[in-house]
């Protein structure tokens, strides 16, 4: 069985001092790994990230993370990516890791996502140039993700996000922001791709259960949704083939 912990929307700022760092002595008790589902930082300043990091490099498990938009607000996401590196956080941008545990593969593919809307009410590649831009940008990132997914030969497959690819976890969320909170072009990356299950974070007025249109889990980990420092899930197909209820 492997053992998930996971948290999203931490939004560290300058007085988060050892906010994380406090759960670090215990969760290997816990958890096998830890996922961040991105806004780590409230304006992405190595500041912010600097405080983070002194926690994360208490984690006796490995910590793998993606960046959400908060984390690129001040256009420093090289300085702040090299500072989690450097606590020993792997950090994903349409890239995996994989890790053995317990004698089973688990890949973790690992992407900020981007916005666009669900089928039905999503923005469309046509008209003004900026437009285009914006939902190109967002299908190129999905369909990377997706490539980065169906080359994970592995016991498990995780999905980590930051934008959600279903409206499921997004019931809560004003309807009209729900383009900017996701995009389905991930759904069809997790699907096709086969991912096991997804996490996301982003839509902090959200709900923590949903699944894609092809049926995978997908759990919404925002903190102020999961109002906790993070969440424990758990995958056992080769035991019991369910996941976390
Ligand atoms: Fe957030
Ligand atoms: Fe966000």
């Amino acid at each position: 069985m492997i053992r998930i912990a996971a948290a999203g929307d931490i939004h560290f700022d300058r007085q988060s001092h050892n906010r994380l760092g406090q759960h670090m002595d215990d969760i290997a008790e816990k958890a096998d790994i830890f996922l961040l589902a991105g806004d780590l930082t409230q304006t992405g300043h190595p500041e912010e990230m600097q405080i983070l990091a002194n926690d994360l490099k208490k984690s006796p498990i490995p910590v793998i993370a993606v960046l959400g938009n908060h984390d690129y607000h001040v256009d420093q996401v090289s300085s702040v990516t090299q500072i989690l590196k450097d606590a020993g956080v792997t950090v994903l941008e349409r890239t995996s890791t994989i890790l053995t545990i317990k004698g089973e593969t688990i890949g973790i593919a690992g992407a900020k996502g981007f916005c666009g809307g669900f089928i039905g009410a999503s923005g469309s590649d046509f008209g003004e140039p900026e437009m285009k831009s914006f939902m190109r940008h967002s299908r190129s990132e999905a369909r990377q993700l997706e490539q980065v997914i169906k080359d994970l030969d592995t016991d498990y497959k995780i999905v980590l996000l930051h934008y959600s690819p279903t409206t499921q976890t997004l019931s809560g969320e004003k309807k009209e922001v729900y383009p900017f909170l996701g995009c389905y072009y991930l759904a069809e990356a997790v699907d096709y791709g086969k991912a096991d299950i997804v996490f996301h974070g982003h839509a902090h007025g959200g709900i923590e259960k949903g699944n894609t249109p092809g049926g995978t889990p997908v759990r919404n980990v925002a903190q102020p949704v999961i109002r906790h420092a993070f969440n424990i899930y758990t995958l056992e197909r080769k035991l019991n083939p369910t996941f976390p209820q």
